[in-house]
This record gives structure tokens, sequence and C-alpha cells, in this order.
């Protein structure tokens, strides 16, 4: 009798502590391959202490606040996923059993569309898309007992959303309180052709070491992923402010009101103009059109001079800083030999123009590269999607010092 009121209060108390968005749980922010550095770089700016790195991620000890932060401020960030249980399961049953062992009364609303992500590597199962329907009908099962009312689930992640992660016998379940990944900026309502993921444009921009400092000029922009991103940096804006939906609005317990004091935060924070200029160009007015939508929707159109050229005609400004291109590196045969003359011009371009800028090739084909003649300083690496790409650095010196 002792033994079960002692249990009940155990209970009780493990609901209330589980829920409190002040509550400390372990937070794995995942970003793409090759990221990792940078997010380190700004979850420690952002005052909080990194416990491990991984290939694809970060991981922290913070609250569910806290992660309205992270979610609001990181630019390379893919997911902020916030620890509800880890727990061990060598079957589909004793999964489904674990999952409902969590009091999703208190994390979810009946009214809310729930999906699960899962990524497994265990001989349990084989695929991971019944992982995910398992712990999805543990959930919608012991919501249905509670409240006699199933709430909708399904592939899209602009509700609840659930991550989980099943290796061998060991399992970690977390609340994606991201929903959409956090390279879904927003802005980006007119792509063009091969656009860049706006979370990689963020990361090769950190890599550059651009800060807003100098100058940026951007040729062959494309949809102007890296010009909006740069001049999002420049202003300290923070890369998710257009963005309206995140997952972990839909929890129950969101506080609106802390939400909006840390937007308004940001705001205080942000510039309105730039101290030095970021040029956007491209050959195709199309792409131009596109890039200056994009900026407009990312409320920093004004801020970007757009230009329709070749790269070698863009303007240049008298302030030096950082050039970043990213021209097509050709996967279909035969597209390598017309690219082969791009790129060497785009040496000569480096050589004649760019004396005493940091110029980056942002590029997947080092055959292509090799043709642009100039020695690097710097090859790093990232992934695009699944291609493993290089920014190459060629550091332009001016005066005495020797380019080649
Ligand atoms: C790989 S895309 C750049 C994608 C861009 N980073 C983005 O996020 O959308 C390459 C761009 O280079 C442009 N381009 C190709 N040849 C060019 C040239 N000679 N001068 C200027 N732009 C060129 C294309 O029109 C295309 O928009």
């Amino acid at each position: 009798m002792y033994f079960l009121t002692y249990m009940n209060i155990l209970i009780i108390l493990l609901r209330v502590i589980l829920m409190d968005f002040k509550h400390k749980s372990t937070i794995l922010i995942t970003c793409a391959k090759g990221l990792v550095p940078y997010l380190k770089n700004e979850v420690e700016r952002l005052s909080f202490c990194v416990d491990s790195c991984h290939a694809t991620g970060v991981t922290i000890t913070a609250s569910l606040h806290d992660a309205l932060t992270l979610n609001l401020f990181l630019r390379t960030a893919y997911n902020v996923l916030y620890l509800l249980r880890k727990f061990s399961a060598a079957t589909p049953e004793e999964l489904y059993r674990e999952v409902s062992c969590i009091p999703w009364e208190d994390i979810i609303d009946p009214d809310e569309y729930i999906s699960v992500v899962s990524q497994t590597d265990t001989p349990a199962i084989r695929n991971s898309v019944f992982a995910s329907q398992t712990v999805k009908d543990s959930i919608v099962d012991y919501l249905c007992k509670k409240h006699g009312k199933r709430p909708n689930s399904g592939p899209s992640r602009s509700n609840i959303v659930i991550n989980l992660y099943w290796k061998e016998n060991r399992c970690w379940l977390y609340l994606n309180t991201s929903g959409q990944k956090l390279s879904d900026r927003n802005y980006r309502k007119n792509p063009f052709i091969a656009p860049m993921q706006e979370t990689l444009a963020a990361g090769i921009l950190l890599a550059s070491g651009y800060d807003g400092s100098q100058a940026f000029i951007n040729p062959m922009c494309g949809s102007g992923t890296l010009a909006i991103e740069a001049a999002l940096i420049a202003l300290n804006r923070p890369p998710a402010g257009v963005r309206i939906n995140f997952g972990f609005m839909h929890l129950k317990g969101f506080d609106k009101q802390a939400w909006h004091t840390i937007r308004r935060t940001a705001q205080k924070l942000s510039k309105k103009t730039l101290i030095a200029p970021i040029v956007a160009s491209d050959i195709d007015a199309k792409a131009i059109e596109a890039a200056r939508k994009n900026a407009m929707t990312a409320g920093v159109e004004q801020l970007i001079q757009f230009h329709v050229c070749d790269f070698i005609q863009t303007p240049f400004t008298s302030q030096k800083g950082v050039i970043i291109l990213n021209p097509e590196y050709g996967i279909r045969m035969g597209e390598d030999r017309e690219l082969e003359a791009t790129y060497q011009r785009i040496g000569d371009f480096f050589k004649q123009k760019c004396a005493g800028f940091n110029a980056f090739i942002f590029t997947a084909n080092m055959n292509l590269a090799k043709k642009v003649g100039l020695k690097t300083s710097q090859r790093l690496q990232f992934f695009n999607a699944q291609i493993e790409c290089r920014l190459l650095k060629y550091e332009m010196y001016q005066g005495s010092k020797r380019i080649r």
C-alpha cells in the first residue's frame, strides 16, 4: 500500500519534471556532415557547453526553453532534438511498450498531428519505416486511451515531430523541437538551378571568415543563398527570423510570451545597415530575378547590389574582403569540357581583379578545380546532400607577394 503511494508520487514528480520547459536533458543538435566545427562554434558562442561532437551533430545539456534560442539563432543546424527517454529494446514489441511509458498526455494535445522519423541500425527490424510506425502506434494508442480520441499522424513535419534512433538494442527517443529542418528558412520561395542548402551556405561563409566587417562579392549567385545568408550574418539577424513554424510551438506547455521575448531581444541586437557592401551577380537574368525575390522575403533585398553579367564583369567596390564562386561542377559526360574553360577563366579573374581578397571556389569537381591554375591555401571538406565538395581558398595577395 505504502509502496504504491510512493510509486504514484514518484510518477507524478517525474511527469512534472518532464514537462517543465526549464528541465534540462540531453539536446542533440544535428547538422550536415562537414558542418560540425562551425556548429560547435555557434553553440559555444550562445554560451552553451558542448558535451560531445559526432560526425553529424553535437550534444549539450539544456532545457526546452533553451531549445527556443537554439532554433532561432543557429545558422548551421538541421534539428534541435530534446531527449525524452533512453531505453533498451530488442524487438518492436519492446519498443512499443517502452514508448508507452512516457506520459504523452502532458506533451501532446490529442488535436495535434504527429509525425515520427526513425534511423535504425538493429537486427530487430529491417525497415526504419516500421520502427516509425511502431512508435507512432504506441503514442496514438496511449493518447486514445487517455482522451478517447486518436490524433492524426503522417509524414508532414509541420506539427509534432518525434525522432527515434535505434542502434542494436539501444533506443533514444527525442522531441524534435525544430519540426521542419532549420535549413528551411522560409525565404527561398524561388529556387534557381541547383540551389545550395541555406545551412551549407551559412557554414561556407563562417568557414571563409566572413563576419560582415569586410566586403562580400558573390558572382554566379544563382538564387542568392550565399548573398542572403551573408546579409543575415552581417546584420546579426537570426537565420530563422522569417520562419513562422517550429516543432516546439505545438508542444503542451509552450510559452508564447517567452518566445516573443527571445525574438524581441534578437531584433534589438540586429543592425539595420551594412558596414561593408554585398554584391551578387549572375549571367542569367532569371537567376537574379529569383535571388531578388528571395532576398525580399528575407528582408535584405535593399542591402544587396544585384547585377546581371558574366562573372568577370562583376563590379567591385573599393573595400576588400571575401569573394566566393559556386560554379556548376558537371555530372554528365561531356559537360566537363565546357566547364574547363569557365574554371580557367575563374583563375584569370582571381589574378587580374581580386588582389587583396580572400577568394574561394566551392565545387565537387577536383579535376575542374585544377584548371584554375592557382595554388590553394586551404581545402575544406563539405557535403552538398551526399556529394563530397571542397571549399578551396586562394589568398590573392596585393603588391609584392606572389599570387601563384
Ligand atoms: C551552381 S549554380 C549556383 C547556385 C547558388 N549557390 C545558389 O545557392 O542558388 C551556378 C550559377 O552560375 C551561373 N553562371 C554560369 N556561368 C556563368 C558565368 N559565365 N557568369 C556568371 N554566372 C554564371 C549560373 O547561371 C548559375 O546560376
